[in-house]
């Protein structure tokens, strides 16, 4: 063989293997979600779609107790949000709470082992608040998560700390020789891996930031944001569809972003969606700072903050739309837990 032909083949070789690698197999199955012709449309693979199905697997709900008539208030000695709880109820949940978020270490992950009324451990505190945020999700977010509702186990499943969180990130390194990225964004996987200025916009799912980027007038006065901002959006939306499994195009029509009458329904669905975790970040987790260890605590010793992945995990919806709360009433409108700021 001559040194063309082996330099030929050696090429072929090394690009088909970092082809065969990087990109999906076919067949690839086009749903069109949209007119035609306008590319309003979402692709799949068998093999995404079966990796899907296997990471949204339900564990069965736990069987109905026989009420015992009487109130947890009445039955236990420290119960302040479950009180109006029938106390047979109340274990069902119990049981089912350490399925969803310690099923290795059980109930002493938030119970000290003497005595089950104390509250030493800060698990069991922020357990407690964790009862009020879902109740106040199940009841105030229905513009967002319907009547299907959340559970514990649709941002824990089966951990104590859920897969996805995010946290104020330091600062870049100073000015050093070696590793000083001058002002450049580094890869993120928060925003699929795009060099966009990371966790700044995730910010945007904490603070009530401006996220419009179009300008509706030709001059830039009419500018909505800066080149930072709309750099800080484009994060912000490629988390959207990494967090969701999800193209643009399920909440877009790409030939106008910024237009909701060419928008899905899905993107509303979504608006809601960012003013929820704005809602559930400051209203809940940010004050319960003083409640988690530090080493719980992100870089920055900030609470670690919901975002679209932590109930979505790569589905367009959590649990592939399944609802585990009509199984949980309690956890529901109308249930015990009241109304918390
Ligand atoms: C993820 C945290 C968590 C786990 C795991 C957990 N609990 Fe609880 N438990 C709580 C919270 C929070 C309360 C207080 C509820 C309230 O104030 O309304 C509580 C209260 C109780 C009480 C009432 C005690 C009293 O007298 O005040 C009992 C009984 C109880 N739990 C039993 C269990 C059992 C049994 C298990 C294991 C199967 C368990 N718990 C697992 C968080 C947890
Ligand atoms: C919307 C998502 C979401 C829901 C729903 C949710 N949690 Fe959490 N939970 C979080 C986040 C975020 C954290 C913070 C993780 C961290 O920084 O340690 C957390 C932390 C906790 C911790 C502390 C874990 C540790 O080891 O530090 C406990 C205990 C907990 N949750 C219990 C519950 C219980 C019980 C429920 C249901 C009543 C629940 N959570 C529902 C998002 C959620
Ligand atoms: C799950 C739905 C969803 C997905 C997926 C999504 N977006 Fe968005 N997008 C929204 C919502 C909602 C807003 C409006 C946010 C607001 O104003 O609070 C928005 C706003 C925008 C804007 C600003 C429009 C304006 O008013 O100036 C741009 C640009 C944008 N998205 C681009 C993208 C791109 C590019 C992608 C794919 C990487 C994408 N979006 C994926 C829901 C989505
Ligand atoms: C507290 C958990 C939770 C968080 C956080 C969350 N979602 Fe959702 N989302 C849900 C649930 C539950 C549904 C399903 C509602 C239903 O059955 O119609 C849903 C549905 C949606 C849908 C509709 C999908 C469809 O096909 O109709 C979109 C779009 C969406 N979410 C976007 C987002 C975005 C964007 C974020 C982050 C800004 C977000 N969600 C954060 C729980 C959550």
């Amino acid at each position: 063989m001559n040194f063309y032909v082996r330099l030929a083949l050696g090429l072929a070789a090394v690009l088909g293997a970092g082809i065969a690698f990087t990109f999906e197999y076919p067949p690839i199955t086009v749903e069109q979600r949209g007119y035609r012709g306008l590319a309003i449309e979402q692709n799949h693979t068998d093999k995404g779609l079966a990796t899907l199905a296997a990471n949204n697997v339900v564990p069965a709900a736990a069987d109905p107790q026989e009420p015992s008539g009487i109130k947890s208030s009445k039955a236990y000695e420290n119960v302040k949000v479950l009180g109006d709880l029938d106390s047979n109820e109340f274990l069902r949940l119990m049981t089912s709470i350490t399925e969803w978020v310690a099923p290795q270490e059980g109930c002493t992950y938030c119970h000290s082992e003497e005595n089950l009324a104390d509250d030493t451990k800060y698990t069991k505190i922020v357990a407690r608040r964790m009862l009020q945020m879902t109740a106040h999700i199940n009841a105030t977010w229905q513009p967002h998560v319907a009547q299907t509702g959340v559970t514990c186990y649709t941002c824990h499943r089966g951990r104590g700390v859920p897969a996805n969180v995010w946290s104020a990130e330091p600062p870049q390194a100073g000015p050093t020789f070696a590793g000083n990225r001058a002002g450049q964004n580094a890869p993120s996987s928060i925003a699929a891996n795009a060099s966009l200025p990371h966790n700044i916009f995730m910010s945007y799912l904490d603070k009530a930031v401006d996220i419009k980027v179009q300008g509706t007038q030709a001059l830039p006065a009419g500018n909505r944001n800066t080149i930072m901002g709309a750099e800080h959006t484009y994060g912000l939306m490629m988390h959207f569809s990494n967090a969701l499994g999800v193209n643009c195009t399920y909440c877009h029509n790409s030939r106008a972003f910024a237009n909701w009458s060419q928008s899905s329904p899905q993107r509303v669905t979504a608006w809601h969606g960012i003013r929820m975790a704005r809602d559930l970040n400051t209203a809940y987790m940010e004050p319960l700072a003083s409640v988690f260890p530090d080493n719980r605590k992100g870089p920055m010793g900030d609470v670690k903050k919901v975002n679209c992945a932590t109930c979505h995990q790569g589905a367009y919806k959590p649990l592939l739309g399944v609802s585990m709360l009509k199984d949980y009433p309690e956890l529901g409108p109308g249930g015990p837990i009241k109304a918390t700021p």
